[in-house]
């Protein structure tokens, strides 16, 4: 049995570096009759829309077992614990006090507390194709900040607003299903609003280390053929810096601002807001991804059925292990995706947190997602090495959850969840990153 940490020491990081793990509200906490409907209720009850035809509606049980969860965070060292807050349960009574007391308890647990504040879970009857969602998001983070402020270590405003316009509103795989293709775009833009406004709202409430947590990866072009480099641009464009640049830069990709202006929606004001400066930079990573030109038919990827009409079609990276979800291992990705950002934005990149980062394996003796983590962390640290200023690591995800469209067919947590007693059991991936951060902590 390889175990990467006895034979190999995981580099030093810099003193002060963060590791933590995530999670997310409806993944986790259950209880969804003690808290009004999210779009995902609505979704997962539909047929065929879930893979095992599951639904969040217990989960995890987080918000019955939380205190059991903050143990299982103290028992690991990490200096910090990323999870959501769910508008739907701040809306509902008592659901503000539930984050109060979590929050209590991991600083009560050494545990600094890191709030997403929206990750997926709209409340029903709300839309990010309607403008005012944003202003609505923006009263509650006021709401939430005027309660959690005094303890959150980081604020995040939205996760991977990139995958939930993507999924939710493009492909129409996740919540609220809808298929609208490029027609979606207002629905990215009015979530990239509700962040500006968000950052406004959380600097008025006294937040002072804000940030977005982004999807990103490298994107290879299938060959030099130029159809192939400009479909792989494409894609470079919607995944990597159309979510970027109004934050850093204060604009849109030329064709993403086309479009947007095209289909009637005047971006420029907006832009403004958008671009109020953040703290630290987000960064989910999982795999790089192969683009080439459109084929003309659907294509699986990783689960998801793409049309035949899109402009890009995604190919095979070969060679490489896969996760259980097919996804290829590529520990470098990571490096090469944290320089081209340092590349492309230069001083305009804030620090950069590692929010998500993971593996779905089954298995209570998880060498896999030892070896990805183990290599995804010494990638990461080559990219501190290059001159990236890297200031955390969040692996995702504390506990094997509720993992959308797939139901809980992929295990991503370094915690399994037996999902019919419920019992929490720490697999070998938990004792090797408790030892890594050990280790860490003697050496600094
Ligand atoms: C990104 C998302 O933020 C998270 O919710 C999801 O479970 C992981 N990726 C794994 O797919």
């Amino acid at each position: 049995m390889i175990r990467p940490m006895a034979t190999n020491p995981i580099p030093q990081f810099p003193a002060g570096f963060l590791w933590g793990v995530s999670t997310s509200a409806h993944q986790i906490e259950g209880a969804a009759d003690e808290r009004e409907p999210s779009v995902w209720d609505a979704f997962t009850a539909e047929p065929g829309r879930v893979r095992d035809g599951s639904t969040a509606a217990v989960a995890c049980d987080h918000y019955h077992r939380h205190r059991e969860d903050v143990a299982l965070l103290a028992g690991l060292g990490v200096d910090a614990y990323r999870f959501s807050v769910s508008w739907p349960r701040v809306n509902s009574p008592g659901g503000l006090d539930f984050y109060d007391r979590l929050v209590d308890d991991l600083c009560a647990a050494g545990v600094r507390p890191v709030p997403t504040l929206f990750h997926w879970d709209l409340p029903a009857g709300l839309d990010w194709l309607e403008r005012d969602t944003a202003a609505r998001f923006a009263e509650y983070v006021s709401v939430v900040a005027g309660r959690l402020g005094d303890r959150a270590e980081k604020w995040i405003t939205l996760n991977e607003p990139a995958e939930h316009t993507l999924l939710g509103h493009a492909l129409g795989v996740h919540a609220p299903g809808r298929r609208l293709l490029f027609d979606a775009l207002p629905a990215a833009h009015h979530q990239l609003l509700a962040h500006g406004l968000a950052v406004r709202a959380l600097r008025a409430a006294g937040a002072a280390d804000i940030g977005i947590a982004n999807s990103h990866g490298p994107t290879w072009p299938a060959s030099g053929e130029r159809a192939d480099v400009e479909a792989a641009d494409l894609y470079d464009v919607l995944l990597n810096r159309m979510f970027a640049e109004p934050v850093l830069l204060g604009g849109y990709p030329e064709i993403i601002g086309d479009l947007l202006s095209g289909g009637g929606t005047d971006v420029g004001a907006d832009l403004r807001v958008i671009a109020e400066p953040v703290d630290f930079y987000g960064v989910n990573y999982y795999a790089p991804t192969r683009v080439g030109a459109p084929r003309g038919t659907e294509i699986e990827f990783g689960g998801v059925t793409l049309p035949a009409e899109l402009p890009f079609s995604v190919r095979e990276i070969e060679g490489r292990p896969r996760t259980d979800f097919g996804w290829p291992v590529v520990p470098e990705g990571l490096t090469e995706l944290l320089t081209g950002l340092r590349d492309r934005y230069g001083d305009r990149l804030p620090p950069v947190v590692i929010t998500e980062n993971g593996c779905s394996y089954e298995g209570l003796d998880d060498q896999d997602r030892i070896t990805y983590l183990d290599g995804h962390v010494r990638a990461l640290h080559r990219a501190i090495e290059g001159g990236v200023d890297v200031r955390g690591y969040f692996v995702w995800s504390l506990l094997d959850n509720f993992e959308w469209a797939e139901g809980y067919a992929r295990r991503f947590g370094l915690v399994h969840v037996d999902y019919g007693t419920l019992a929490r059991t720490p697999k070998a991936s938990y004792t090797w990153f408790r030892d890594v951060l050990r280790e860490q902590r003697r050496r600094n």
